[in-house]
């Protein structure tokens, strides 16, 4: 499948603009559309009434003040998700009407106290309402907001009875989401999750690879060969593309950009942050991301769209 040259990097939100606001909050993905994000990407989970709501996670704890609600107390409990025991609240637990009443928390508060500045105001978005917001902000900008999609955990959800993947299509099919050359891609980690979604949609689909052992044999130049048979592009942690040495520094470029361009696979690398803790020692934040846009990605997440948008802003002009 064909992509363009890796001239502009297209700009992702992360969350949102996550940097900022609360994440997977409308108020997040709005930022992050005012800051000049190309895009904006929901993760996705599910709700016992089958509602699909944008969350990292199903553990509502985290990045909601359910935790001080009275009233779901008893909803606590332990379970295995993704093979690791978690405790907390579940959306598969709460009816929409149910997670509606609580409101989203900034996920990383010492980091990003400027976020939460905002707790306890916005409610949990539903799909539905992500789709809208891009819809209405496409026609009131004259530019298209694209909608990058992951759903989360759906082994998990599977196993309790709320597959996600039918269910997904099934409400972008009911906001006019089926081709490619809709503003919508799919990505996942869980590949057989993935296969199904290719089954069911021509929808632009994106594979996720983590920096784990695991995903090393899908990032050969043969397999990714195979993976461009049916995905439209490859979605690499910034490690597989530009390695970091061991005093932190980054190194050389590997042969991911090259080998994925020459399968003709597009490649949108994860996930870009402005903070001290995760840039490269001796880089800003810009510097990165010049980094990466010289390496050819094609395309980035980041937690803040509007130091992406300035940093590739000349690239951006030429491309356009
Ligand atoms: O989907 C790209 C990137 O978001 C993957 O990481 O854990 O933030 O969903 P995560
Ligand atoms: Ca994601």
């Amino acid at each position: 499948m064909a992509h363009p040259p890796a001239v502009a990097p297209t700009v992702i939100a992360h969350r949102g603009a996550s940097g900022y606001r609360p994440e997977h909050t409308l108020a997040a993905y709005r930022l992050a559309i005012a800051q000049g994000a190309d895009m904006i990407e929901p993760d996705l989970v599910c709700t016992a009434d089958g509602v699909l709501v944008a969350r990292h996670e199903n553990e509502l704890g985290r990045t909601t003040d359910i935790g001080a609600r009275p009233e779901f107390a008893d909803r606590r409990t332990t379970k295995s998700v993704d093979g690791e025991q978690v405790t907390g609240w579940f959306s598969e637990d709460l009816t929409f009407a149910e997670l509606r009443t609580v409101r989203a928390v900034e996920r990383l508060p010492e980091l990003r106290p400027g976020g939460t500045v905002y707790d306890g105001r916005f409610p949990v978005p539903s799909l539905d309402e992500v789709l809208d917001l891009a819809r209405i902000s496409s026609h009131r900008l004259g530019r298209t907001i694209g909608v990058y999609i992951e759903a989360k955990s759906p082994e998990h959800f599977r196993s309790v009875g709320l597959p996600l993947e039918q269910r997904l299509v099934d409400r972008l099919d009911a906001h006019g989401h089926r081709t490619a050359e809709d503003p919508v891609v799919l990505q996942s980690f869980a590949h057989d999750s993935l296969r199904e979604l290719a089954a069911l949609t021509a929808l632009r689909l994106t594979v996720l690879l983590d920096d784990i052992p695991a995903d090393d044999a899908l990032s050969t130049p043969a397999a990714l060969r195979e993976l461009a048979a049916w995905v439209w592009a490859v979605g690499p942690s910034k490690d597989r593309v530009l390695p970091r040495r061991a005093d932190g520094s980054l190194d050389a470029p590997s042969a991911f950009v090259a080998d994925a361009h020459a399968a003709d696979l597009a490649v949108h690398v994860w996930t870009f942050r402005a903070e001290s803790p995760f840039l490269p020692v001796g880089l800003d934040a810009a510097e990165e991301l010049l980094a990466f846009a010289d390496a050819g990605i094609d395309g980035l997440f980041t937690d803040q769209p509007d130091l992406a948008v300035a940093a590739l802003r000349e690239l951006r002009r030429a491309a356009a």
